[in-house]
């Protein structure tokens, strides 16, 4: 099928565009039964949403439970396809019940925007003369949103660097802005844009990139919890290893990933399970939140490093912290068009964007705490191995309540395959019949 059939794609009806498809990935009736098939989000919403729709991807919405965030209780909603997660996070977040759940803070939610000027002849009058204008560079970015204004936001401050590169020394504006309940990028792109001949004027540069930074330094979340060490022992009682001992392990845990960036990828990577999982849940940009988490995981220390830490307290108990650049909104984008995001946000009880960026914190922390924990002790395979050998049972022919009665059967002889479970589902078969 040559690719001019596919020209006027975006103006074509949905099926017209499933007809097209159909014919190109030969598929089948029930194949393009599924795409017609719209949940929460209709085809209307989500044809507004992106581009040449042709119909929703469905995930798993799971809710963690257990949650109590500077002492209010919360439901956490998660959009993910990774067993294990939503139960690791649930657990994580009530082992640490008993000492009061979560506290967990934020930053303003200040968002950087950046402008690339070009052909300076002196960029260090250039950055002088920036300075000498911030005040009326502030107030003419602040102008272009009145909205932002009048609840509390705006452009804060300049700030101005020089790069030598291999094309010549570019100076680097960085125009500072409360994006108040916004992710902010419309507002800080659309300010960026809009100052530019202000600054080629200033500069006497001229202006090429103009654009949002993920790395959100200046808008961080916290978090920080005690999990008591009797209650870790109690989670994994079948090891029968002390509360002491686990606390060991998960710091010894730590060290690893605080000393190894191979480690220390993996274990950002799984701090990020959960808060992508809440992040796609609310309809955020989890792009630029995984964006800013692993940047800030180098550019806090120079070096990349976990987005957690772990230590012991007087009591022998562990402690843990997070600390993230959480870049998150409820206004504008898919938070306000997709349905479900709107009802999540109710489950989260958040009021701002803060809110928000707190309770995805403590979803990071919880969720690290959880594969950690898990990670050593009894080995991470084990609470993927009851999902998955579920699915393996689906796989070898298994339905209703057997799923569950050949899943447990393959966990316990540590033998999940699709072969196992055909034999054990048949060999149920014949006894039931
Ligand atoms: C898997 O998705 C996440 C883990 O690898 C995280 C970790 O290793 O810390 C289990």
């Amino acid at each position: 099928m040559p690719h001019e059939a596919f020209s006027g794609f975006y103006k074509k009806s949905h099926a017209q565009r499933l007809a097209l498809i159909k014919a190109f990935g030969e598929l089948s009736d029930e194949e393009t039964g599924l795409l017609e098939k719209f949940g929460s989000l209709e085809f209307a919403t989500a044809n507004r949403m992106i581009e040449n729709v042709v119909g929703t991807f469905g995930l798993p919405l799971g809710i963690a439970t257990n949650f109590t965030v500077n002492g209010k209780e919360i439901l956490v909603p998660m959009a993910l396809e990774e067993p294990s997660v939503v139960a690791g996070a649930s657990l994580a977040a009530k082992l640490c019940q008993s000492s009061g759940g979560f506290r967990a803070e934020a930053t303003v939610p200040e968002m950087i925007g950046q402008i690339q000027l070009l052909g300076i002849k002196d960029p260090k009058k250039a950055v002088e003369d920036i300075r000498a204008t911030e005040k009326e560079l502030l107030s003419k970015a602040s102008s272009m949103d009145s909205m932002l204004v009048k609840f509390g936001g705006g452009a804060r401050r300049i700030e101005a660097h020089t790069h030598p590169t291999n094309r010549g020394e570019m100076l680097i504006v960085h125009l500072v802005v409360d994006v108040r309940d916004a992710m902010g990028a419309n507002a800080v792109n659309t300010m960026c844009e809009r100052l530019t001949p202000e600054l080629e004027k200033i500069t006497g540069g001229q202006a090429r990139l103009r654009i949002i930074s993920n790395l959100a330094i200046y808008r961080l979340a916290r978090a920080h919890a005690v999990w008591k060490k009797e209650e870790l022992a109690e989670s994994v009682r079948e090891m029968k290893v002390s509360g002491e001992d686990v606390v060991d392990r998960i710091l010894d845990a730590f060290e690893f990933a605080n000393n190894d960036v191979f480690r220390a990828t993996t274990h950002n990577k799984g701090i990020m399970n959960g808060i992508d999982a809440v992040a796609i849940a609310t309809g955020q940009d989890f792009r630029a939140l995984e964006a800013g988490a692993h940047a800030y995981a180098y550019y806090k220390n120079k070096d990349y490093k976990p987005l957690t830490r772990y230590a012991k307290n007087k009591n022998g108990d562990l402690e843990g912290s997070i600390e993230l650049p959480v870049a998150v909104g409820l206004v504008g984008g898919a938070v306000k068009t997709h349905p479900l995001a709107q009802i999540n946000l109710k489950l989260l009880k958040v009021k701002t964007a803060q809110d928000l960026s707190m309770a995805i914190a403590c979803v990071g922390l919880a969720q690290n705490v959880a594969a950690l924990r898990a990670l050593a002790t009894e080995g991470i395979q084990k609470g993927h191995m009851r999902l998955h050998a579920k699915n393996i049972a689906v796989l070898g022919g298994a339905t209703g309540d057997a799923i569950e009665i050949v899943a447990a059967q393959m966990v316990a002889e540590k033998n999940v395959s699709a072969t196992r479970a055909k034999e054990i589902t048949d060999a149920l078969h014949r006894t039931r019949n």
